[in-house]
């Protein structure tokens, strides 16, 4: 038997996805899934496309149901994660999808979250550049690990190489990206219902207040230590998941594509679930769908004097519970790529 496993927020979508990765990991086995609204009703009814687990019933979302396992996914809306890991054991491995524990400073916290400041842990995309090499390292053997947001890694993993080698500047980044409504979980809202989605596309949070704002610039800054500024804006369109980040920064004077690609093969190039597609190729968000794949395209503006990077993937997947799964293989020391697949759904 491997690990045993508990899912918290398993009726959600986040929780969901945790679920449907794990029905295909050979070492963590999921035992015990909670809820909220849900609790006693069957995966299977809440759930309907997770055959697996379709017999676990939900459970209440309390630090004694949680108890007992050797890993713990939390997918609750933020400011929910916080007060209840502090009561899981310090030697149990805690995986928050949620904000919970994603930013540094606590004063971005404030800015951008209502509610306590819960402190760091080690933040969950193993690519990404740091001063050390890999935010790989800082998580091989964590007990705590923040997931991350979904609009953030695709921006981050997508600047991060040209700004740490110094190719483009850090600062007057600008990202817009076309994001589907699952990014806003599952509860039912007015501007995320069929009628005022499909056939339309509406820009939100703009004007710098989203709250992926600081943990974009928070990981951009892992190589330079330096923090820059970012326009970002999301724009809703209607497909179910997926994200496709238009991202922009200025280049450093002189700096030509070659340069850039070269930058990108350094950073990426060893990566199973990021990657660089050749020149003059671009990616679509349904490339990614389903997998825990991030795959960017880039090319120079020479006459804007830009690098344009675009970047797809599955808010769900490496957005979210692929990017926890795929973290909490590295603190296990099992394999990094266990219960992740890299091939897409299409069409
Ligand atoms: N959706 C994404 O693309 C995405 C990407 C990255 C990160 N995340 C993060 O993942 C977390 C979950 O997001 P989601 O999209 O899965 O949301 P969701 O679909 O709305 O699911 C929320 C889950 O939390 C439970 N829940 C609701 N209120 C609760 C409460 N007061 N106490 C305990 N549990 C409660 C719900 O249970 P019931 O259904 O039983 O009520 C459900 O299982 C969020 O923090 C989100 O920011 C999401």
């Amino acid at each position: 038997m491997g690990f045993r496993v508990a899912v918290a927020g398993a009726s959600g979508y986040a929780g969901g996805e945790v679920l449907r990765l794990l029905a295909g990991h050979p070492d963590l086995e999921v035992v015990t899934v909670t809820g909220h609204s849900s609790v006693g009703r069957t995966i299977g009814e809440v759930q309907p496309h997770l055959r697996h687990h379709a017999d676990l019933v939900l459970q209440e979302t309390s630090a004694a149901v949680l108890a007992g396992h050797d890993v713990v996914f939390l997918a609750l809306p933020h400011g929910q994660s916080g007060a209840l890991a502090a009561q899981v054991a310090d030697d149990v491995l805690v995986v928050d999808a949620g904000a919970d524990h994603r930013l540094v400073d606590e004063a971005d916290w404030r800015a951008f979250y209502p509610g306590e400041w819960h402190g760091a842990w080690a933040y969950g995309v193993p690519e990404l550049p740091t001063a050390e090499g890999k935010q790989r390292q800082r998580l091989t053997g964590a007990t705590r690990i923040a997931a991350p947001g979904c609009n953030a890694s695709a921006v981050s993993l997508a600047l991060a190489p040209a700004i740490a080698e110094g190719l483009a500047l850090p600062h007057d980044l600008v990202a817009v990206l076309a994001v589907g409504p699952s990014g806003a979980g599952r509860s039912s809202r007015p501007d995320l219902s069929a009628s005022e989605l499909l056939g339309s596309a509406n820009a939100y949070a703009v004007g710098g207040t989203h709250r992926h704002v600081p943990e974009i610039l928070q990981n951009l800054s892992l190589v330079t230590g330096e923090r820059g500024t970012v326009s970002f804006t999301p724009v809703l369109v209607p497909m179910a998941r997926g994200i496709l980040a238009t991202c922009t920064a200025r280049l450093a004077p002189g700096i030509e594509e070659a340069a850039v690609r070269a930058a990108y093969e350094r950073a990426y190039g060893d990566e199973r679930f990021v990657r660089l597609l050749p020149a003059g190729r671009f990616p679509a968000v349904q490339h990614t769908t389903g997998a825990n794949t991030l795959l960017l395209g880039l090319a120079v503006d020479a006459a804007a004097g830009r690098l344009v990077v675009v970047a797809a993937l599955d808010n769900l997947v490496k957005g979210t519970a692929g990017a926890a799964v795929q973290s909490a293989n590295i603190a296990l020391g099992l394999p990094e790529q266990a219960g992740l697949p890299i091939d897409g759904v299409a069409p």
